[in-house]
């Protein structure tokens, strides 16, 4: 890895180190943070974030002998709606913010459900301790816009078995914006022709008219939760970023400068 890409990580690391430390301390029961799938558009907030969450475990199509990897779980929250929604054998679940690790791995074992869920720290491009061809799903929900994209697919396509899939709820810019994309965000086309690499497409379903919404309403929603009062001032810095952010994430998927799709791809 390059030192460019190890300082990101520990930069992407720290930041969600902070995000989880304040999140411990808020009302916000459910500690998801993506931007949500809206269907009728009067959902609260939380009930987005969950939607968007089943909209992956249903194109995931999960038995109950399937063994499933999960990157970026963020809090861990979606592990634990999984096992409330889904039937699958276990699940590993990696992230680079030791925090949320440690948040959803005391979390498992207060809940009995250490045999079932494990919270690892690692990265997602290189997913340590999986064997070649063991694994049944990827999930990748809202998240691998953080990535070294060609390393994760290599990756994910080397853990899944023949017929497995990675399922990811992916932010990219449109092909018409080539000259404005960060390398890891990437376009379609580009991130396609990464991808297919190693990987047959299934499906690509644009979902930015269901996600476009929560994404506008995530500035309102930092700033009717974040507690103030407790936070340092490293965590309000990183929630105004996350703020900010959203909102010219909003205004790229109103624009189509920027795509939200659900992606299933088979291996
Ligand atoms: C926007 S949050 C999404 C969290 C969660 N999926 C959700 O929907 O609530 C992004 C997550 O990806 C994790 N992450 C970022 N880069 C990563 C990497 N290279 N490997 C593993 N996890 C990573 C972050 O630590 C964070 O937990």
């Amino acid at each position: 890895m390059s030192q460019y890409a190890s300082e990101r990580t520990t930069r992407i690391a720290r930041q969600y180190d902070l995000f989880q430390a304040s999140l411990e301390t808020t009302e916000k029961q459910r500690k998801y943070l993506n931007y949500g799938y809206t269907i009728t558009g009067d959902e609260s907030y939380e009930q987005r974030q969950e939607q968007l969450c089943m909209e992956v475990f249903r194109a995931a199509e999960l038995t109950r002998d399937h063994v499933v990897v999960d990157v970026g779980f963020g809090s861990g929250e979606q592990d634990f709606l999984l096992v409330r929604t889904c039937e699958f054998a276990r699940l590993i679940g990696y992230n680079i913010a030791e925090t949320q690790v440690r948040y959803a791995s005391a979390r498992a074992a207060h809940e009995g459900l250490a045999g079932k869920l494990e919270f690892r720290a690692g990265e997602a491009e290189a997913l340590p301790g999986l064997a070649p061809a063991s694994v049944d799903r990827v999930m990748a929900i809202e998240c691998a816009f953080y990535f070294d994209r060609p390393r994760f697919y290599e990756r994910a396509a080397e853990v899944l078995k023949p017929g497995g899939r990675l399922v990811l709820a992916d932010i990219c810019f449109s092909d018409a914006c080539t000259w404005l994309a960060r390398p890891r965000v990437g376009t379609a086309s580009g991130n396609r022709r990464e991808w297919e690499k190693f990987f047959h497409t299934r499906s690509i379903r644009p979902i930015h008219q269901h996600t476009r919404p929560g994404a506008q309403m995530t500035v309102t929603q930092i700033f009717k939760t974040m507690p103030r009062a407790t936070l340092t001032f490293a965590q309000r810095v990183e929630w105004l970023k996350m703020a900010i952010a959203s909102q010219i994430v909003a205004l790229g998927l109103r624009t189509r400068l920027l795509h939200y799709d659900l992606i299933v791809l088979e291996r």
